[in-house]
């Protein structure tokens, strides 16, 4: 079998067989295969899709191209969860610490930043001394001990994903159905847990812009979860705008605990409340939704949760006085505003260029070996809805480099747009695939 002749039938639209899926995907982790002829294939599935069986297909030989986790050492019913990817996308640092200190144990599989989006394992650095790169039998203990532990993939965990996770982020071929659904269920069938939520986006900020895609989605997401018997359901919501107010690493860390304090945006909380609900009842500790969303406000309220994502900072070698004390994580040299040019209300914001923004900071990377800057970001003042005063800030800028600096502002204004009326409200949470 040939990688070329593998890559033409794609391109000329025919369906790839299983045993054609299997041999690229063994053949580009074991490094048979080089990144150039895995970015035509990527293009080509870009552009012609795949089919369900295509996808299903992919998703497994992705799984099983490294070990597949075996969680039964931990009690209780193991619960992952994933996101398909946002601008200020921070859920899992305070989720799962919520979710835990209520007591259903979180086993998570995490990626790094893919495209304009950011990814946990880059947030979770930003805690000095930080690792995600434990063994199995560390993950196992961290989840006994104290019912949380984040892992990146190994070399022996989903290898295929972590690869192709790679080369997609710098080859525009991140925003394809069964690309994501593949990458991301491949992740969650590997690290074993027994029941996945997953917390799939829409809108300009996300990968699937239009609701039907994003719903489309989801449901391949779940039936791939279920045929592999799995507990898997999704939430989809709004990402027309950042969720949150704060986009870059440590920017978005400290909203998270500030989050688990009690002092969370509305939408972050809206999301971390309808995703931990399936949390909790996918892991028997709550019957129905509103049960589970009052013990969620309760681990907020009384600290255990705050105290909760400590443990687990510590537990992974980083220095947990970060949670209490935020000014002890990254911080940029300069702050600056970008104001509004006129009076009105923010109708739109360009969601994706905002990540870019941060990306132009230096949050992001442009190659895959690229370092990237935690410190840097936005926060921003205004969303959309707000009125704002011609001169009043609509965010603030976090930056290391000037000159990134004024690349960063241009853009961000660029991806406003105010006008004279009040838009219409949208609604934040589209549906729950259960
Ligand atoms: N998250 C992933 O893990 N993979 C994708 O392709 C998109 C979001």
């Amino acid at each position: 079998m040939r990688m070329y002749d593998i890559i033409m039938k794609k391109r000329n639209g025919g369906e790839l067989s299983e045993e054609e899926i299997r041999f690229f995907v063994q053949g580009y982790t074991k490094g048979e295969i080089p990144d150039y002829q895995v970015s035509a294939l990527m293009m080509a599935i870009y552009f012609q899709k795949m089919t369900e069986a295509e996808t299903c297909t992919l998703t497994m030989a992705m799984a099983e191209s490294g070990d597949l986790l075996e969680l039964s050492a931990i009690k209780g019913v193991k619960v992952d969860k994933h996101s398909t990817g946002g601008v200020g996308d921070k859920t899992s640092l305070a989720l799962t610490p919520m979710v835990a200190a209520c007591g259903v144990p979180v086993a998570k599989m995490s990626g790094r930043g893919l495209g304009h989006t950011g990814g946990t394992i880059d947030k979770l650095e930003s805690f000095p001394g930080f690792t995600t790169a434990l063994t199995t039998e560390q993950f196992i203990h961290n989840v006994n001990e104290i019912g949380i532990a984040i892992m990146g993939q190994t070399a022996d965990l989903a290898p295929a994903d972590k690869k192709l996770y790679a080369l997609r982020d710098v080859t525009a071929t991140v925003d394809n159905m069964s690309l994501i659904a593949s990458s991301i269920m491949s992740k969650k069938l590997a690290a074993g847990a027994d029941a996945i939520v997953l917390d799939v986006k829409t809108g300009s900020g996300a990968f699937m812009k239009a609701e039907e895609d994003a719903f489309a989605l989801a449901k391949e997401m779940v039936k791939i979860g279920k045929n592999a018997g799995r507990n898997t359901s999704a939430v989809i919501s709004d990402m027309n705008q950042p969720l949150g107010y704060a986009v870059g690493n440590a920017l978005e860390v400290i909203e998270a605990i500030e989050t688990l304090k009690g002092n969370g945006p509305a939408d972050f909380v809206e999301l971390c409340l309808a995703l931990g609900s399936r949390m909790l009842v996918a892991g028997g500790l709550a019957k129905e939704d509103a049960e589970a969303r009052e013990k969620l406000l309760a681990v907020i309220k009384d600290n255990s949760a705050l105290d909760k994502l400590a443990a687990f900072v510590r537990a992974q070698g980083g220095d947990e006085r970060a949670v209490y004390d935020t000014s002890l994580l990254p911080k940029a040299s300069v702050v600056e505003p970008v104001v509004s040019p006129v009076d009105g209300y923010v109708s739109h914001i360009a969601c994706d260029e905002i990540g870019v923004c941060s990306l132009i900071l230096g949050g992001g990377r442009e190659t895959k070996e690229s370092e990237i800057d935690l410190a840097v970001g936005l926060v921003l003042e205004k969303k959309v809805g707000d009125a704002v005063k011609k001169g009043e800030p609509l965010a603030y800028l976090h930056a290391n480099d000037r000159e990134k600096l004024a690349q960063a502002k241009e853009r961000f204004l660029k991806a406003y747009a105010i006008e004279s009326t009040v838009p219409e409200e949208r609604l934040f949470i589209k549906g729950v695939i259960r």
